[in-house]
C-alpha cells in the first residue's frame, strides 16, 4: 500500500505499454490516499478522493490497468460494469450492491491476513483433528509407560500426516453446521439476515447427515475452514474490513459510457440509464450504505470510471455525475510500435503464451524479430482499415498465423518451428489487403 507513485507505474509498466498519463494519474491518486492516512483525523475528514474518468477506445488497456492494480494492491478493490445495474425499484441489481461487494472483498483480504497471522494455530487445529481420527484415544487410567508410548505414537502419526503419507486414508468428519455463505450482495441486509437464519435452521435439521467419509487429503481444507471460523474473531474482522473499505476501497466502474445517454437520440432518452446515473450520485459523493456487516460510509472510496465513449461523450453523462469525476485521462490509441512492444515487452505476453502452450507438445516455437514487426504492422493496418479494436487485434492476427502449426503441433515433437516474416505475410497479406475479408476474418 505504501508504494510510491513511481513504483506503482514501474509495476504497471510490466504489463501495460505506454498509457503513461493514465498510469501516473492513478498512481498519484493511490499515493494521495496513503498520504491522507498519515494526517490528523480532522484533516482526513476534509480530504476527499479525486475520482478518475478514463477515456479511451476499446482494447487500449483501460480494464487491464485496473486488473493489474487490483492484483498488486492489497486494498479492497472491485471492478463492476456500470451497464449491469438498474435503477432502484426496477428488477435487477441496484447500485448500492457495488458497495456491498466492496465490503465482501475487503473481508476476504482481512480474513486472509488474519489467517496468515494465526497460521500456526490453524495448522495445529487441523493436525490434531486428523490425528484424533486416525488414532484411537488412550483409555482412561492408563499407566505412565502406556502414556509415554501413546505420546510417541502420536508424534509419529503427526509426522506421517504432515508428510502426506496418510493422504489416502479415509476418516469420518462431522461437518459442523456447514456455513452457507450468502454472497448475493444484491439483497438488502435485512433480507440477507433472514436468509442466513433459514440456512442455520436447515443445517440444524439435517445434522445427522453431516457425517462424511473423506480422505485425509480432502479433510485438510475442510478442517482449515472450520478452524478459521472457530479461531478467528469474525466480529473483529468485519469491523476492520469495513474501516479498510471506507478508507482504502477502490471501485472501478467499467463501461460507464454505456449508461450515458447520447444527446443526439433526443426523445428516446432511456430513463433507466439516467436513473442509474442518478442512483450513482450519492454513492460517489459519499453516503451511508448498510450492509449485513454494518454500515459503511462511501465518502472516501475512490471511484475510477472507464469507458470507450464511442457513441456517447463524457458530456452526455448527467452534469452532476460528470462533476464527480474531476480527473480525466485519455488513453492513446495504439500505434504500430506500441503493438510491437505489447508483443515483446509485457510479462506473459501473447507470444510467450503460445510458446508455452506449444512446448507442451514438445514443439519449440521461435518468433523472428522481423516476424513480430510484421505482425504488429498488419494488426495496426487492420485496425486502421476496419474497426480499431486495439490490442485485441493481436489475438486474431496471431491466431491466424499459428493456426496450422498449432493444429498439427503434436506431429512435430522435438522440432523447432520458426515464425518468419515471410510466413506472416503469406498468411495475412491477402486478408489485410481486402477490407471485406479482414472485416470477417481478423
Ligand atoms: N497498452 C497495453 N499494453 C499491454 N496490453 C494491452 C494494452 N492495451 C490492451 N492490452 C491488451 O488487450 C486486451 C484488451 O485490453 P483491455 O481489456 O484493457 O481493453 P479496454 O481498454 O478495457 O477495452 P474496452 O473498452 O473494450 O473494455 C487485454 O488482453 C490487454 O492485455
Ligand atoms: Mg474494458
Amino acid at each position: 500500500m505504501n508504494l510510491t507513485p513511481k513504483e506503482i507505474v514501474e509495476y504497471l509498466d510490466n504489463y501495460v505499454i505506454s498509457q503513461n498519463d493514465a498510469k501516473k494519474t492513478i498512481a498519484l491518486a493511490l499515493r494521495t490516499r496513503y498520504r491522507r492516512m498519515k494526517l490528523s483525523q480532522e484533516l482526513q475528514d476534509e480530504i476527499m478522493p479525486k475520482n478518475i474518468l478514463m477515456i479511451g477506445s476499446t482494447g487500449v488497456g483501460k480494464t487491464e490497468i485496473s486488473r493489474r492494480l487490483a492484483k498488486m494492491m492489497r486494498v479492497p478493490f472491485i471492478k463492476v460494469e456500470a451497464s449491469k445495474y438498474t435503477e432502484v425499484g426496477f428488477v435487477g441489481r441496484d447500485v448500492e450492491s457495488m458497495v456491498r461487494d466492496l465490503v465482501v472483498s475487503s473481508i476476504g483480504i482481512v480474513k486472509a491476513e488474519k489467517e496468515e497471522e494465526s497460521k500456526e494455530k490453524i495448522e495445529n487445529y487441523v493436525l490434531n483433528k486428523i490425528v484424533e481420527k486416525l488414532l484411537p484415544p488412550l483409555p482412561a487410567g492408563a499407566s505412565e509407560s502406556k502414556q509415554d508410548d501413546y505420546q510417541r505414537l502420536l508424534e509419529a502419526m503427526e509426522s506421517r500426516v504432515l508428510s502426506g503419507e496418510m493422504d489416502d486414508k479415509t476418516i469420518e468428519l462431522e461437518i459442523q453446521n456447514i456455513h452457507v455463505e450468502f454472497n448475493d450482495t444484491n439483497l438488502p441486509p435485512e433480507m440477507a439476515k433472514v436468509q442466513e437464519s433459514f440456512s442455520k435452521v436447515f443445517s440444524q435439521m439435517n445434522k445427522e447427515d453431516n457425517k462424511k467419509e473423506v480422505t485425509v487429503k480432502d479433510a485438510k481444507p475442510i478442517l482449515k475452514l472450520e478452524a478459521s471460523s472457530k479461531l478467528l474473531d469474525s466480529t473483529n474482522i468485519n469491523a476492520i474490513a469495513l474501516k479498510r473499505a471506507e478508507d482504502g476501497g477502490i471501485i472501478f466502474l467499467d463501461e460507464i459510457d454505456k449508461i450515458a445517454v447520447s444527446a443526439k437520440s433526443q426523445g428516446r432518452n432511456d430513463p433507466s440509464k439516467e436513473g442509474v446515473q442518478r442512483d450513482l450520485l450519492p454513492i460517489v459523493e459519499g453516503s451511508s450504505v448498510s450492509t449485513k456487516y454494518g454500515t459503511i460510509n462511501t465518502d472516501h472510496i475512490l471511484f475510477i470510471a472507464a469507458g470507450a465513449f464511442h457513441l456517447t461523450k463524457p458530456s452526455d453523462l448527467i452534469p452532476e455525475l460528470q462533476g464527480r469525476f474531476p480527473l480525466r485521462v485519455e488513453l492513446e490509441s495504439l500505434t504500430e510500435d506500441t503493438l510491437y512492444r505489447i508483443l515483446t515487452q509485457t510479462r506473459n505476453s501473447l507470444l510467450n503464451q503460445y510458446e508455452a502452450l506449444l512446448s507442451v507438445e514438445g514443439l519449440k516455437l521461435v518468433f523472428e524479430d522481423e516476424a513480430i514487426h510484421a505482425i504488429a504492422k498488419l494488426a495496426h493496418r487492420a485496425n486502421e482499415t476496419t474497426e480499431d479494436i486495439g490490442a485485441r487485434r493481436l489475438h486474431t492476427v496471431i491466431e491466424r498465423v499459428l493456426e496450422e502449426v498449432s493444429f498439427s503441433a503434436n506431429e512435430h515433437k522435438d522440432e523447432e518451428f520458426i515464425i518468419t516474416s515471410k510466413l506472416v505475410h503469406e498468411k495475412l497479406d491477402v486478408i489485410v489487403e481486402d477490407d471485406d475479408l479482414s472485416r470477417y476474418i481478423l
